[in-house]
């Protein structure tokens, strides 16, 4: 089997919209401003997307009108609290396409996929397991399991990236060939390489070889770019993060399959985890709940719930059209720069917003340094993937992200800048 240049986004068969883009900045309180005197161009949407005023109205308006617990209180403001809440909750489920007693908040992504690995990973496989991942994992999808193997002992494999940025699948196919994988964990988009990954293929080939291999997908980076059906997926893990898709920081999902949810020990105790408690033990509430102790991040939810109404109704369709043009555009800016090498595939139909590159002879904390004068927000560093780092043969990359709401109108000041920083650092 060989990597395949075949659409691995959903069908995005709608025209390009004016709706997006600049027309979508007011929408953001924060783009409105300047830094150092010039237009703000944020292209660090894979760190985190800006917000909406919707979804700050929504957090104000529980802080400001009904603040209290959630299922506790039988007054007006708790019910209020809770049902938005559990709204926040059937709005992930209906979102992603995923049942809703399957869909445990977290604080982020990193806490989605630790409860993966605590509660199913370290309780399921032993020493005569093996799991596989990717060489393009964020540290999130990857130092629980180092941590888990620490103390289990499976075997833990990697599948290669071939230089085009996509993940080899002849190699994964020998890989999974004994029949021992029993947990796979794979990015579905990269934040890095920007790869849209064919997890479909790979979770066949997984279940091919053990039938009883669960399947976790990290969509940190996807959930915001493009349609996602956890149900047409079939993963029986999927996480997300709420900061990167227009929703607050604080909040992530575990969207899990219930019956394996039932399965799972509690991750963390305490109240509203718990059916009973009495001096010698207890009983665990019914899923999600089992797996959410404590106060919840109630307006978080709330303000996720609105952040996915808000893409909800601008169609993700558009969004993953928008943004595949866009990056088709950012590449070739790139390329209009001398000394400019881009790292992962260049072909905008498999690829997402998140395109990583070296400037030569220019390290990238001084690009963004330099960026950052011309008002350009980028991210620079290992981009919490240093095993991906060491196979790309760098330290650290420069790496520009984009959000549904960049324009064309972004990537002036981004060449701009990147031709100052070669002609003022690489003298
Ligand atoms: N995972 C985030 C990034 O790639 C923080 O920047």
């Amino acid at each position: 089997m060989t990597a395949t240049t075949t659409s691995l986004a959903p069908d995005t068969d709608v025209a390009p919209n004016l709706e997006l883009g600049a027309a979508r900045r007011v929408d953001f309180p924060t783009l409105s401003r300047e830094v150092h005197g010039k237009r703000l161009v944020y292209l660090d949407t894979g760190a985190s997307s800006q917000t909406p005023q919707v979804v700050l109205d929504t957090m104000n308006d529980y802080y400001s009108r009904f603040r209290s617990n959630v299922h506790r209180g039988v007054y007006q403001l708790a019910e209020e609290a809770t049902d938005l809440y559990e709204g926040g909750r059937t709005t992930v489920a209906e979102f992603i396409d995923a049942p809703a007693d399957g869909i445990v908040f977290t604080k982020n992504s990193t806490e989605a996929m630790n409860l993966a690995a605590w509660s199913w990973v370290r309780t399921q496989l032993g020493p005569d397991d093996a799991m596989l991942t990717t060489r393009m994992e964020h540290h999130a999808n990857f130092v629980p399991y180092l941590h888990a193997q620490q103390d289990i002992g499976f075997d833990l494999r990697t599948i290669p990236i071939l230089p085009d940025g996509q993940l080899d699948l002849d190699a994964a196919k020998d890989l999974l060939a004994d029949g021992k994988v029993t947990y796979l964990a794979v990015i579905h988009v990269s934040n890095v390489l920007g790869t849209i990954n064919d997890v479909a293929t790979l979770t066949e080939m997984a279940r091919a070889a053990n039938p009883d291999c669960k399947v976790l997908l990290d969509g940190s980076q996807a959930v915001p770019q493009m349609p996602v059906s956890v149900r047409d997926l079939d993963a029986d893990f999927y996480a997300f993060t709420g900061h990167k898709a227009c929703g607050p920081t604080g909040i992530g999902v575990l969207a899990a399959k219930p019956e394996l949810l039932e399965r799972m020990p509690p991750f963390l105790s305490g109240g509203d985890m718990i059916l009973d408690v009495t001096l010698d033990g207890f009983t665990t509430n019914t899923v999600p709940h089992k797996f959410e102790a404590g106060t919840p991040m109630i307006a978080e939810a709330g303000g996720l719930g609105t952040a996915l109404d808000y893409l909800a109704d601008l169609g993700m369709d558009r969004v993953r059209v928008h943004e595949r043009d866009l990056v088709g555009s950012l590449i070739e800016a790139l390329q209009s720069v001398d000394d400019v090498t881009i790292h992962g595939p260049l072909d905008p139909d498999i690829r997402g917003g998140a395109v990583s590159f070296d400037l030569a002879g220019v390290h990238p904390h001084d690009v963004g340094a330099m960026l950052d004068s011309f008002g350009v927000c980028i991210r620079v560093g290992h981009h919490c993937a240093k095993p991906l780092m060491r196979e790309l043969g760098v330290n650290a990359t420069a790496r520009a992200s984009l959000g549904l709401y960049n324009d064309l109108d972004d990537l002036e000041p981004l060449v701009a800048g990147l031709r100052e920083a070669a002609r003022f650092f690489a003298r």
